[in-house]
């Protein structure tokens, strides 16, 4: 069967009329081979895009965690733009984009690996393409070095205390004083595995060893930086991918809130927004998991020449911040989950605070509520697309609103 791809999918595939989908193919090609299910899984390319590359990586053909690394730069970073405007046309809407930020390669600071115990040994690294396989990743172009650096050690791990039925979960941070490692599904924890796995620990200089949430080592708080202050998030909280994405996010927020003295920073996590606003505004951020906002009160108290920072745990999509709420603030940030925000912005939308700074990881989610605000008299006033997923489908967005 010959068919020509005509359009990538959400998830980087190449989409040929059917549709079928054609993992690893670009807009334009003419791809020859067998159709299952509406997939044709391994092509043939009869006609290359002028956009293909050979692959940088040496486990892009077994590894499952880049998809697009056969395609010229510049045409992902097309690509990821278009996803945004596409999804904001749908609603009818439109905006100026910002230049792109595009995180460099082993930039990585923080990935989730997969562990399997085998007979003999362990293997470490990110499932092989569409299958449960783990492919080893020694050479990985986009992770930091010290993370690639760690994977020997990290089979050591799974070899002592992975369990021989399951897969571990080991979730791995670049922090300032070294690496946070948080585990999960491996043996249950007993007294004398965590004695083990903390001589372990020590030997190995991490500076903070979590098993199923629980911090068994730690031989140094594991900072982060924001802005003034340093935080030690919770094991395997949520922290933007990249230090150099994080810093282009901080100054994309920073643009959209300008001056306002007194800001709303909601989704908040450990205060990647709210700490390096508090050098000029008086911040209140709010986020439902208490251990982040404690981590970043923490930091806030440890740090000096920051205005008040205030905190909040609350389910924003149970229970948003209401209009009455909301008209002590001049600017609010806003960075959910890949649902999005619809109450939070049904709120927003009927309140008057001035300026809203948005981040999104969903281009869908982030039109959907866009468009909500724009019929309430916000304008959108610019967009920019922010790659610390190199390689990868996500899309990562910073926003302006202003009314
Ligand atoms: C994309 S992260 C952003 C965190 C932070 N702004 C940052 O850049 O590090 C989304 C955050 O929303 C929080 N969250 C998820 N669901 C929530 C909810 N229903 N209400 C409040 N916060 C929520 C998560 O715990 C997470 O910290």
């Amino acid at each position: 069967m010959t068919l020509t791809i005509t359009r990538l999918g959400h998830h980087g595939d190449g989409i040929a009329e059917g549709p079928v989908f054609v993992p690893r193919t670009l807009p334009g090609e003419v791809v020859e081979g067998e159709i299952a299910q509406g997939r044709l899984a391994a092509p043939r390319i009869l006609t290359p895009s002028p956009e293909r590359v050979a692959a940088p990586c040496p486990h892009y053909k077994a590894c499952g965690g880049c998809a697009l690394q056969h395609a010229r730069e510049g045409f992902v970073t097309g690509w990821k733009e278009s996803v945004i405007r596409q999804a904001l046309a749908a609603q009818g809407l439109d905006a100026p984009f910002h230049a792109p930020h595009i995180s460099g390669l082993h930039t990585r600071r923080r990935a989730t690996f997969s562990g399997r115990r085998l007979k003999k040994g362990a293997l470490v690294g990110f499932h092989a393409r569409a299958s449960d396989t783990v492919a080893s990743v020694p050479d990985c172009l986009i992770l930091r070095p010290e993370l690639t650096a760690a994977l020997p050690l990290l089979e050591d791990l799974v070899t002592m205390a992975g369990s021989r039925k399951g897969e571990m979960a080991l979730s791995l941070t670049l922090s300032d004083v070294g690496l946070d490692l948080s585990v999960t599904c491996g043996k249950p924890l007993d007294g004398p595995l965590q004695a083990t796995l903390g001589q372990w620990a020590g030997a190995n200089g991490l500076a903070r060893l979590a098993w199923d949430g629980e911090v068994i080592a730690q031989a140094a708080p594991p900072l982060q930086t924001f802005g003034r202050a340093k935080v030690a998030p919770p094991p395997g909280a949520f922290l933007q991918a990249t230090a150099d994405a994080q810093e282009a996010l901080q100054s994309a927020v920073a643009k959209a809130v300008g001056d306002a003295p007194r800001v709303a920073d909601l989704f908040a996590g450990c205060g990647t927004f709210a700490l390096p606003l508090a050098e000029g505004a008086e911040v209140h951020a709010v986020e439902s998991v208490a251990e982040m906002l404690a981590a970043l009160d923490h930091g806030w108290r440890h740090a000096t020449g920051l205005k008040r920072v205030t905190h909040e745990t609350r389910d924003l999509f149970r229970n948003p911040l209401l209009p009455e709420d909301l008209a002590r603030f001049d600017a609010v940030v806003i960075d959910p989950p890949r649902a999005g925000a619809e109450a939070q912005v049904r709120a927003l939308a009927d309140s008057a605070v001035p300026r809203i700074a948005a981040v999104s990881c969903n281009p869908v989610t982030f039109a959907r509520d866009a468009k909500i605000l724009c019929d309430a008299g916000y304008r959108l006033d610019w967009v920019q697309m922010v790659d610390q997923f190199r390689f990868s489908p996500h899309v990562e967005l910073a926003a302006a609103f202003a009314r």
